[in-house]
């Protein structure tokens, strides 16, 4: 994904910003269930712009930013961002909760937000959280600690 990505890339008309401003210490995960999250995540918020849009009358460029950060020696701060609807608190407060969604039936299933969280604070032992403004855009906060290393098993 990064690789494919590169710095700033134009996928149909949003534009992905990246900003990896800290060298980040290797963390230990399961890279395959992060990846689902950040997939999740990305999808999430190519909806959130695209439903702006229709909101809107087309004229927006669509931008979703992706930032890690070292916020102490063995924490870090993956973030995803986007200028999308945003959500009022009502929605911001079911976000998480199974089968929850606001798009159209046989759109989504309700379960992106649902597994996501699973997979940070139960796989990783991590927080997943999120802030909006209405009208503004959405972001969602990865935490996870760099420590995770010496919890997974050994491999092979
Ligand atoms: N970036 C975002 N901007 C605005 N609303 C969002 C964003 N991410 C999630 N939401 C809201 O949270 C709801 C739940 O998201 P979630 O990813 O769990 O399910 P979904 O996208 O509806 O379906 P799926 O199971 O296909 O992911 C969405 O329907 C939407 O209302
Ligand atoms: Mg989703």
């Amino acid at each position: 994904m990064q690789r494919r990505l590169g710095d700033e890339t134009q996928t149909g008309s949003i534009t992905i910003i990246k900003n990896y401003d800290d060298p980040l210490p290797e963390v230990g995960c399961y890279a395959s269930l992060l990846n689902q999250v950040f997939m999740n995540l990305i999808i999430n918020a190519i909806d959130a712009i695209d439903r702006r849009r229709k909101e809107l009358g087309e004229g927006l460029r669509g931008k979703i930013f992706i930032k890690t950060k070292l916020v102490s020696k063995d924490a870090i701060l993956i973030t995803v961002e986007d200028n999308g609807t945003g959500m009022d608190y009502k929605t911001k407060a079911m976000v998480f909760d199974p089968l929850f969604t606001t798009k159209p039936v046989g759109k989504g299933a309700g379960m992106g937000l649902t597994t996501s969280y699973q997979i940070v604070v139960e796989n990783h032992g991590g927080d997943l959280s999120c802030d909006s403004i209405p009208g503004k855009g959405t972001v969602f906060n990865i935490n996870l600690l760099v420590k995770m290393n010496s919890m997974l098993p050994k491999s092979g």
